[in-house]
């Protein structure tokens, strides 16, 4: 459990729970919004109920009170080089501090409870408030060549950033890092 800054008047409490059948008409909703303004991929609901059930995946869905408020979809839980994807994140109201505390928390689980060497993403060159985000949070820009994305007759360049293990350690507080 987290908390997020909603605006400067209210403070809400946040939750990263477990994604369940009864949150998908929420994820596509949302998924199919941000995809239309080009931030994201989208996937049909099939291939959303497979990765659900597989165990490489991790789906968790942002509560705000009574209301989902987001997603994120990780990957990679089962890779042998522990590295753990960032596939997806969408926040539905994005710019009010959400995405940020939730990311924090991924981070913390990702290294925390997942023990991965590595975080890594992908993202559009030209979504600038998620790479504002990421670059704030730690995430540097990895020199890989990276990959075009043809959308049409649009192409469009696919950014990896990443965050190391060791990264992450040096954030925490020293009582913590002794107890890993
Ligand atoms: C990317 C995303 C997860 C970030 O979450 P969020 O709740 O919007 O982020 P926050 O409100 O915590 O922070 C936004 C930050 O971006 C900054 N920002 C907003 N628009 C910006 C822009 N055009 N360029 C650069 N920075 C920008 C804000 O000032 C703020 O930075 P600050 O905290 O240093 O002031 C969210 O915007 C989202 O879901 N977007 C749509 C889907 C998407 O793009 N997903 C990521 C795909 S890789």
């Amino acid at each position: 459990m987290f908390k997020a800054v909603r605006d400067s008047k209210h403070v809400n409490i946040m939750k990263l729970r477990h994604t369940t059948p009864h949150d998908i008409p929420f994820l596509l909703e949302t998924e199919k919004r941000f995809a239309r303004l080009g931030f994201v991929h989208s996937d049909d609901i099939v291939t959303h109920q497979q990765q659900m059930r597989d165990p490489d995946y991790a789906y968790y869905t942002v509560q705000e009170r009574e209301n989902p408020a987001g997603y994120v979809i990780l990957r990679g839980l089962t890779s042998a080089d522990r590295s753990l994807e960032l596939k997806r994140i969408v926040i539905a109201e994005p710019g009010h501090g959400v995405g940020t505390q939730v990311l924090r928390a991924v981070i913390d689980k990702a290294f925390c409870e997942f023990h991965a060497h590595r975080l890594w993403l992908d993202v559009f060159e030209d979504n600038h408030r998620a790479r504002h985000v990421y670059r704030s949070l730690g995430f540097v820009e990895e020199t890989t060549p990276s990959k075009f994305f043809q959308n049409g007759d649009r192409q469009r360049l696919l950014i990896v950033m990443s965050m190391q293990e060791s990264k992450h350690r040096q954030k925490m507080p020293l009582r913590l890092r002794r107890e890993i």
